[in-house]
């Protein structure tokens, strides 16, 4: 059966995807960032996963405010970087691991979630950076993707309840599906901002460094937690956090921290990872 190699959890901010583009990763403002994901990245080379499932919200590139699916699952031969409006992303399509997408499909209905299942989609920045955080720039992805949205863009959100209940399925289906692939699961988004309203700005770095020690093995306050306290604690956009729950919980209650990172400069979002395996 395939394997769960580890847990990743990552910010999306799209303003990484154009540092790489412009060629600001080494430059005094991006390095401290950029720097902090090089352990990451050797870490995602030295265990060679097959597959990345990849747990990410649209932000109205893909689907628009007049139609929001609550969960969707991709299921396609292929997904292009979407435009977001400054013309193509460089770099490779991503190839879907369209068989493990069915059966996870297979199971979410099974386990009485409802998905929106695509056969054709584009996949925006919440996809694209934490892949080239991990990944480089390759010439091809060296990994298969299992793209699963989440609505974090329009209320009502998804609980972190459910969010967690959708982990929870996510590891049966990969635990049950045939053969020997080697799966990573990245929860994407965060950490604490705000980009609308009278607290636009807003950054909680006490919250988003405690958030990084505890999504670990204190993880049971952040599964319990209302969208309303992530939205006070993480800002209005910060609740993207609760994706990182459906990949918290596809992992074994205690986990080992491989790597952990955190940079909130002057800017608009505190931004980090961490790297999990079971322990
Ligand atoms: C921004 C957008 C995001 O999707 C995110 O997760 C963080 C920041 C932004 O536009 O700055
Ligand atoms: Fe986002």
């Amino acid at each position: 059966m395939a394997q769960i190699i580890g847990g990743v959890g990552t910010s999306h901010v799209p303003s990484i995807g154009v540092a790489i583009d412009k060629g600001l990763v080494d430059t005094p403002d991006w390095k401290p960032f950029f720097d902090g994901y090089i352990p990451g990245k050797q870490w995602m080379a030295d265990k060679k996963p097959d597959i990345a499932v990849v747990i990410f919200n649209d932000h109205g590139n893909t689907f628009f405010l007049d139609r929001v699916p609550t969960f969707a699952v991709g299921v396609a031969e292929t997904y292009k970087p979407v435009d977001e409006g400054w013309g193509p992303r460089a770099g490779p399509d991503f190839k879907g691991a369209t068989d493990l997408s069915w059966h996870f499909v297979d199971k979410l209905v099974e386990s009485h979630f409802d998905p929106l299942v695509c056969r054709e989609i584009e996949v925006d920045h919440g996809l694209q950076v934490p892949m080239e955080l991990f990944f480089g720039r390759p010439e091809n992805w060296p990994v298969k993707v299992v793209p699963i949205w989440v609505n974090t863009i329009q209320y009502p959100i998804p609980t972190p309840q459910r969010c967690w209940e959708m982990g929870k399925v996510l590891r049966e289906a990969i635990e049950s599906f045939p053969g020997d692939d080697r799966v990573v699961i990245m929860g994407t988004g965060g950490l604490s901002h705000q980009l609308q309203g009278s607290r636009a700005g807003f950054i909680n770095r006490e919250a988003d460094e405690a958030w990084l020690d505890g999504i670990a093995n204190d993880y049971e306050k952040y599964r319990d937690m209302s969208r309303e306290d992530y939205v006070e604690q993480f800002g209005s956009e910060g609740a993207e956090l609760i994706m990182w729950l459906v990949m918290r919980a596809a992992m074994n209650p205690q986990v080992e921290v491989k790597h952990r990172h955190y940079y909130a400069p002057a800017s608009m979002t505190g931004a980090g990872m961490v790297v999990l395996e079971n322990a």
